[in-house]
Order: structure tokens, then sequence, then C-alpha cells
């Protein structure tokens, strides 16, 4: 996951920053010495799907995306273009973990993306994790998983070899420094995301889950995304903004700072696509 580019027979330093000016990316380029065409090679980049849940979570992205195709694929529309100088593919998946996970398949079959970022707002589960705080994924557990009949953990799916799905590392690393760039006056927690096709909006609920799982904040996609990244070989991210304390609280909460945590998470997002 470099973001480099691969050159055949050459050194690869000596037209990284070519294929940068010319601005060409994931295309076999001719390869001249004085007039004659000496060999060839390739620009590979590191393309990042974005999924958002909501249009909301992902407007921003696509009104700046250069160049947009709209691709759409079963009720998704996925725009295909440069942001920032690099080619991204941006989807509204539509809420909660079916579409979440549909979106992936989507992504990994028909656009061959590298990597994939979920973005989006969340409830946080901690004290410490304001409103408006970003959150990155260290890794996501579906908490409305219950096959304890079986003798699973609770939220563990059934013969799968993991119990929770871990987020890429170097993605992870790579949207701290950008967050450290885009967003310096936010804080930036690392944790267990939890996912669940339900609004937490209770603290007896929020209790449980702190209890069952101790994640860090809750939403409805996160974690399907990530099982269906983790089964096509993908690295994957998922990043939220708080926009409510996932209680009592939470309706109201959510609906005046959804706006402020889009604006932070999106940032970052802007940020990643250029930094892989
Ligand atoms: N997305 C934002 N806030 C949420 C909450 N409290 N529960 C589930 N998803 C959310």
């Amino acid at each position: 996951m470099s973001g480099g580019y691969g050159i055949i027979g050459t050194p690869n330093k000596v037209f990284a920053s070519l294929a940068d000016t010319l601005s060409v990316q994931g295309v076999w380029v001719p390869l001249r010495t004085e007039g004659k065409i000496t060999g060839v090679f390739r620009t590979e980049v590191f393309m990042l799907g974005i999924i958002g849940a909501m249009a909301e979570e992902v407007e921003l992205l696509k009104e700046e995306m250069e160049q947009p195709r709209i691709i759409s694929v079963a009720g998704m529309d996925f725009y295909k273009g440069m942001v920032g100088g690099r080619e991204a593919v941006v989807v509204r998946s539509g809420v909660g973990k079916v579409n979440g996970a549909m979106c992936v398949q989507i992504l990994a079959d028909r656009f061959g993306v590298d990597g994939i970022v979920n973005t989006g707002i969340a409830g946080s589960l901690k004290a410490e994790i304001d409103i408006g705080d970003l959150v990155l994924a260290t890794d996501a557990v579906q908490h409305d998983v219950d096959a304890t009949q079986f003798s699973y953990p609770l939220g563990q799916i059934p013969q799968m070899k993991v119990f929770s799905f871990e987020a890429d590392g170097r993605l992870r690393a790579a949207a701290a420094e950008c967050c450290r760039q885009v967003n310096p006056d936010i804080h930036v927690h690392e944790g267990r995301i939890l996912t669940g096709d339900q609004f937490v909006s209770s603290k007896e609920k929020k209790a449980w889950l702190v209890q069952n799982f101790g994640g860090v904040c809750t939403e409805m996609e996160g974690a399907a995304i990530a099982q269906a990244a983790y089964l096509n070989g993908i690295p994957f991210l998922i990043v939220r903004a708080i926009s409510d304390k996932a209680d009592d609280s939470a309706q109201m909460d959510y609906e005046e700072f959804e706006r402020l945590a889009i604006i932070h998470s999106t940032n970052l997002t802007r940020a990643l696509i250029k930094a892989v």
C-alpha cells in the first residue's frame, strides 16, 4: 500500500515524480530514450473506495470530484473520478449492515479498489470521547450477532475465523497523520467500533454495549463493511465523527451536530485519498 509506482525495467525513483507531474495513474506509459521507445512503465496507485451511509456523509467529496463518472449498481450511485489528483470511488451505500456489505462487494468486483474507507458519524460510548471528536477503528464487531446458544461469544459470527475485523495498520497510521494536519483542533481516538442494525439512544443499551464489547463508538455499517472487506482481502479503515452520545440525548445531539461531524470526517477522508 505504498501509493507508489511500479516501473518495469527501470529504477522506481526516476519516474515517480514524472508520473505525478503528468498526472497519469495506473496506465502504461512508453519510456523514450532519444526519441525511441526503449521500454514501458506502469504507474500504480492505490485507489480507495469511500463509503458513506447517508448522502450528507459523501456529498462534499462528490461535489469536489473532478471528471466524475457515475455508475449505478443495485440502487447505489458510484462516483469514480479524481479527488485532489487521485482516482477514487465515492458512494452512498444506504444505512445498515446489508447495504454496507453489498457496497463493498460491488467496489471489489466492479471497481477493483485497493482499499476501503468507511466514513460517517457515530454515537460515542465513552465519556472522554466528545461530540465532534474523530474515531479511527482498531477493529470492528457486530454487536447484534448472538449465537451464544451454540457457545459462541456474543458478537462472534459462527464459523468465522476471527471475532473482530481488524482495520489496516497503514491506513490507520496515514489517517492519524492526516488528521493532525487537516483537523488540528479535533481530538482523535482509536478503538473498537461496534455496529448493529439499530440507532442506539438509551443509556441502558449503551451500558450493555460497553459492558459486553468495550467499544468506543457505535454506528450501523462499519463492522459489516469490515467483514466484507476481510472476506475479499481488501484493507479497510472506519473513520467516524461523533455526532451524539448514544444515550437518551442522542436524537437531539445527532441533528444538531451531524453537519459539523461530517465536515471533520470529510476533511480527513479527502487528505487520506491523497496520502495513500
Ligand atoms: N450513528 C450516529 N449516531 C448513532 C447512534 N447513536 N447509534 C447508531 N448509529 C449512529
